[in-house]
């Protein structure tokens, strides 16, 4: 039994003192090569290395990031678990941005910095809290811990999952027939969706159009989600009035693509949540414990579901 950490040296080192550490009969290695592939039980990685099928004995692939699309889970050989990556450090930093880009957007400051570049000191009309509904498209982990983050600074909060959920103090909304209303009342749009084949491109100028005019966008969900001339023409006709992109597709876009200077885009180059080596090597070697207690580990993918 063998535990590949198939990423970058720097984080593999921390990983490897809490393996040493924690789990000190589970050989950690950094180098496949080194071993036997039939030792290897499972496989830290940002995605399926192409000869995967080599380790005949593996047993769990655990994902370096939040997001699973870019394994296609139906690749993978039936027998091996694919698990989400579910550490304290991806929540905090996401509950960071998503503050980040709902404040920002709430008090204006990209046309305050536009401003300031042009010498132009004016105040521009603010709204109260009270007054700018926030909703977030999904109610996974992260959705729920940005919600739970968001709640002090008194917006009126909902949500919109696949499934039904309950969440104090949110309007939870689900399923197909309920996204128009959903999209009705949310002056701020989180998008924090898993990329599926139903999630592919659901940002689009539809659901653009069922937002209340002068509504805006958080991006933090995948790329494949948005369609960058929808956002555009939205945002032209003003029936947006701002964007946070974190994620787009290609990435990086390339540097004639509008979005490196539109007037009401923050764009960065996704950076919203990073996996931290220190709590992530936590939670996989938690998972390892309970896999070997007969346990699911926590993130374990639905193949079903895609995520
Ligand atoms: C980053 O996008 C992740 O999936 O963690």
């Amino acid at each position: 039994m063998t535990f590949w950490f198939n990423s970058d040296r720097e984080r593999g080192r921390i990983f490897a003192e809490a393996f040493a550490r924690d789990l000190p009969d589970l050989p950690f290695i950094m180098d496949a090569t080194q071993v036997d592939p039939d030792d290897i039980s499972y496989v830290l990685t940002w995605t399926a290395p192409p000869d995967l099928d080599r380790f005949k004995n593996l047993e769990i692939v655990f994902s370096i990031g939040a997001g699973v699309d870019q394994f296609r889970v139906e690749n993978l050989p039936s027998g091996v678990k694919l698990v989400r990556m579910i550490e304290d450090g991806i929540v905090r930093m996401m509950q960071e941005y998503v503050t980040l880009a709902v404040l920002a957007l709430h008090r204006n400051l990209k046309a305050y910095l536009m401003q300031q570049t042009e010498g132009k000191w004016q105040a521009l009309p603010a709204r109260q809290a009270a007054d700018r509904r926030i909703g977030v498209l999904g109610l996974g982990m992260l959705g729920q811990a940005v919600i739970a983050r968001l709640k002090p600074f008194g917006f009126p909060l909902s949500g919109w999952s696949r499934a039904p959920r309950q969440i104090d103090g949110v309007r939870c909304h689900h399923g197909a027939e309920s996204l128009a209303s959903f999209l009705g009342e949310t002056d701020i749009l989180v998008c924090l969706l898993p990329l599926t084949e139903e999630t592919r491109g659901i940002l689009d100028a539809r659901l653009f159009a069922a937002l209340p005019p002068g509504a805006s966008l958080i991006h933090v969900g995948r790329g494949a989600q948005l369609d960058h001339d929808a956002l555009i023409d939205a945002l032209d006709m003003h029936q947006l009035s701002g964007a946070v992109i974190d994620v787009t597709e290609p990435e990086p876009l390339p540097p004639e693509h509008p979005f490196w200077r539109h007037p009401r885009i923050m764009l960065t180059p996704h950076i919203a949540s990073v996996t931290q080596p220190g709590t992530a090597a936590r939670s996989v070697i938690e998972n390892i414990k309970r896999h070997r207690a007969g346990l699911d580990p926590i993130g374990l993918v639905d193949r079903t579901r895609g995520y």
